[in-house]
């Protein structure tokens, strides 16, 4: 079974601009969650959206305005942060869906709208060899490590450096296994799956992202994406 894990449990404070949460913004007359969840409708059995929970009864009443096959569709309370968002949708998914331990999910942002059919086929067809998988594309930029925002660390050779997108594709017992063993301390510290995983020894592999794939995160990119939705 492949579950698609939409991660809209946070508040988009950077968005700034008033109350509404960033996912809920319009692309193309529809909200971004949903333009994003409609993406994985073809390749995943459920679509589990993990929301934040001041906004669940909106999302609801968005969710049966824009999908007539709701029945594959389900919306979870998200959590503090992003790994708790992506444990309840794995918890749901486990409880309510009757999925297994090597059911594949494929977590995304919901605030990455413009995630391709390559990515998610790729996400899929590569699972099959490592423990998780992200989308990632090169670094354009020079990256530099800084403790403090000031001093300048390291300067790794720019090649090496990727930046990291969603999909992030796993097993859900993995994940279970995972974030289960990790003391309070420890869950605050790993704020990205991979980093997870890779804390653990699991290996974990990445797939060609796309700079189109971009995260909304500051009012330039709603603007960017509304430009590449009407293209
Ligand atoms: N997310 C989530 N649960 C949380 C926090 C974040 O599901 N408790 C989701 C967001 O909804 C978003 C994705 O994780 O789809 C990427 O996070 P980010 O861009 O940081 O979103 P926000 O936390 O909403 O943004 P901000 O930090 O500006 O408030």
């Amino acid at each position: 079974m492949i579950i698609a894990g939409i991660v809209a449990g946070g508040k988009g404070s950077r968005m700034g601009g008033g109350d509404l949460p960033k996912q809920f913004l319009e692309l193309a007359l529809k909200p971004v969650f949903i333009y994003t969840a409609e993406k994985f409708l073809k390749y995943a059995d459920f679509v589990v959206i993990g929301m934040n929970s001041d906004w669940l009864e909106y999302a609801d009443v968005l969710l049966k305005k824009f999908f007539h096959d709701t029945e594959k569709i389900f919306l979870v309370k998200g959590g503090s942060d992003r790994n708790e968002t992506v444990k309840n949708i794995i918890s749901f998914a486990h409880d309510n869906l009757k999925c297994g331990d090597s059911d594949i999910i494929l977590t995304h942002d919901a605030v990455r709208p413009f995630v391709s059919d390559e990515i998610i086929r790729e996400s899929i067809c590569r699972i099959e060899n490592c423990d998780i998988c992200t989308a990632a594309v090169p670094a354009t930029d020079t990256i530099v490590v800084s403790a403090d925002g000031e001093n300048a660390g390291d300067f790794p050779n720019r090649s090496e450096m990727f930046i990291v997108q969603t999909p992030q594709t796993f097993r859900l017992g993995d994940f279970e296994n995972i974030y289960n063993s990790l003391s309070d301390d420890e869950k605050k510290i790993a704020t990205d799956v991979c980093r997870l995983f890779k804390s653990k020894e699991k290996k974990v592999m990445i797939i060609k992202g796309s700079p189109q794939n971009i995260k909304l995160t500051y009012p330039y990119d709603y603007k960017t994406a509304q430009i590449i939705a009407e293209s």
